[in-house]
């Protein structure tokens, strides 16, 4: 029974009270298939829509997800161990970075062995099981394809470097020297230096986008994409559930490799620039889609930095090649000079905004959304996105609605669902990450003192999201017996699943509604996205609709009181959830985030 406020209906400000909103979930009812579509209803009905669209997607990263034989890195088992947790957030899919064999310079995106699981992480019969037990519960494994590069202990790798005449000689792509010996361009590679390591057997150079140790395959060989087809279809056939594509804007490389126009004063250019979607990369793609993806179950997301969102058409929905791509825009909105950290600028609500809002416009009709803010590679949100000091607990549960409310496929990073923060070690030498370590260099080299530098890596450091999964009170947050790889956060006493799970008032119990607030109204998978106050530098609103229901969300990313407009929200609805135990509607206090109803 739909539960309606005893208010006087022209009461611009109204009070709820937590027990209404805690209950108020479970009493909406679900919603039924449009049959007919309203102006603002999105194409298709939650029923006609397939499963990776109305699930939610987790992302483990093995390393620090769960150890179970106290080596200080987490393994499959521990993965298999935490199945339950996942199963009680909703997920219905778990994205495991790279758990191949590999040298683990790069934490397994540099991978040697496509087919073998990387004994750090256990044995194929601890994937067997990982793949059974999460089959029981209705939980699909996505893996990570990285396919741009292989490690350099790959042999394929070792092969090719052999010499110009062996039958891998061209799966990697070989250059020589410049007339002096040097670099064949001014490419840079992401991770820092040249993109070109010279190579003393071959007497080549050979390409690589990230680390000297990551050479990039040659996508141009027909033998190498049927490689890496064989390799997707092998892990498709073992019962995976989909696929992230690692790095994929960098697979196709310029005809003629020429320099770039200087970005830096080393006289380098960023490869980024020189090779990202480079004309005749979709020919590739739809390739890929037709030996792999086509006629199975499964779902694709492409990492795919550097799409704009009027290209999206081309790369996802029905003419597209993948079922989503991460795009970059908003994780680098504070960026001024690519992604280097020490180039930042103060950001405006704004900007973020409309980085969601372009993808939303220009996927309405035909294409799907990976709705995500944290993943390995990014910091934590609360840092990330709420400004310095905001309150962690209050601001974890607004952003978690705008990831559990956005239209589209919600991807949630290991410890988002516990509002996991920022580290903030001032020792380089705590970070494992060789971007940080990179990035470090970079701002020592612009002139930034050790303190400022430093700063820049507590701020932007992979390793903000790759600290241990916080678990319980215990030594190490509960994830190992032994030494983890990485420091654990400080704040594991208080912040963990254990303690979460029995305070009701936590991010982790605040996900946990949000989850049956999706569950049971379809509008938040197949409602429409149409941003209001698109102008406001506080407030993040949007309103989602389909045929039946009709609901704003509205999200306060200031720590200030702000008032918003009620003339189209429903006075005799309830909000259907708010992150404050009590909410006036029509204002929303610091970091509050809010759901209701409009009149239809
Ligand atoms: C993107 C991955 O997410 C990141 O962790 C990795 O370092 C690079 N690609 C290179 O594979």
């Amino acid at each position: 029974m739909k539960f309606k406020k005893q208010i006087a209906l022209a009461a611009a400000v109204t009070v709820i009270s937590s027990a209404f909103l805690a209950g108020c979930d479970e009493n909406k009812k679900q919603t039924t298939p449009a049959e007919s579509q309203s102006p603002t209803a999105s194409v298709k009905s939650a029923s006609d829509m397939k499963w990776w669209q109305k699930t939610v997607v987790y992302e483990a990263y093995p390393n620090s997800f769960k150890d179970t034989d106290g080596d200080g890195y987490g393994d499959l088992k521990g993965l298999t161990s935490e199945l339950d947790h996942l199963k009680e957030l909703g997920v219905g899919a778990v994205w495991i970075t790279p758990f191949f064999e590999s040298p683990m310079k790069d934490n397994g995106y540099d991978v040697a062995d496509y087919r073998k699981v990387n004994p750090r992480y256990g044995t194929d019969e601890d994937l067997d099981n990982l793949f059974s037990e999460a089959n029981k519960r209705g939980i699909k494994l996505v893996l990570d394809l990285v396919t741009n590069h292989t490690s350099e202990e790959c042999e394929w790798f070792k092969e090719s470097r052999s010499g110009k005449d062996n039958d891998k000689s061209d799966y990697y792509i070989w250059a020589d020297p410049a007339e002096d010996g040097s670099a064949p361009n001014n490419w840079r590679s992401i991770f820092g230096g040249s993109a070109w390591t010279y190579d003393e057997t071959r007497k080549q150079y050979y390409l690589h986008t990230f680390g000297d140790f990551q050479p990039d395959l040659n996508w141009a060989n027909p033998k190498v994409r049927q490689e890496i087809y064989d390799v997707a279809n092998y892990w498709a056939d073992k019962g995976a559930g989909g696929f992230r594509l690692d790095a994929i804007p960098y697979i196709k490389k310029p005809a003629e490799m020429k320099n770039g126009e200087p970005d830096q004063e080393d006289g380098t250019v960023s490869i980024h620039t020189m090779t990202v979607n480079t004309d005749g990369i979709l020919d590739y793609l739809h390739e890929f889609k037709d030996k792999v993806s086509k006629g199975r179950d499964i779902f694709t997301v492409g990492e795919a930095n550097g799409v704009p969102a009027s290209e999206l058409n081309k790369w996802v929905g029905d003419n597209g090649v993948f079922d989503m791509i991460f795009s970059f825009d908003h994780e680098n909105v504070q960026f001024t000079g690519g992604e280097v950290w020490s180039a930042t600028k103060d950001w405006k609500l704004t900007e973020l905004k409309k980085t969601f809002t372009d993808s939303q416009n220009a996927i309405k009709d035909n294409g799907w959304y990976p709705m995500y803010l944290e993943n390995h590679d990014q910091p934590r949100s609360i840092n990330h996105f709420l400004p310095e000091g905001a309150d962690p607990v209050l601001g974890g549960k607004a952003l978690a609605t705008l990831l559990m409310t956005m239209r589209g496929t919600p991807f949630m990073y290991e410890g988002e669902e516990i509002g996991m923060t920022n580290v903030d070690w001032d020792n380089i030498d705590d970070y494992n990450d060789i971007s940080s370590k990179n990035q470090y260099q970079v701002a020592l080299d612009k002139g930034l003192s050790r303190e400022e530098a430093i700063k820049c890596v507590q701020k932007y450091s992979r390793d903000n999201a790759r600290t241990p999964m916080q678990w319980n009170t215990s030594e190490n947050a509960g994830f190992t017996t032994g030494t983890p790889w990485l420091k654990t956060n400080s704040n594991y006493k208080t912040v963990n699943v254990e303690t979460e799970k029995s305070d009701p008032d936590s991010v982790l119990n605040f996900y946990m509604r949000l989850k049956s607030l999706r569950a049971n109204n379809s509008v938040f998978i197949d409602g429409s996205y149409e941003e209001k106050l698109a102008d406001s530098e506080e407030i993040f609103s949007y309103v989602r609709a389909n045929s039946k229901d009709k609901v704003q969300v509205l999200i306060n990313f200031t720590g200030s009181e702000v008032s918003y407009d009620t003339s189209e929200i429903d006075m005799d609805a309830a909000p259907l959830i708010s992150n404050y135990s009590e909410t006036e509607v029509g204002k929303l206090k610091p970091y509050e985030a809010v759901v209701v109803e409009l009149k239809h």
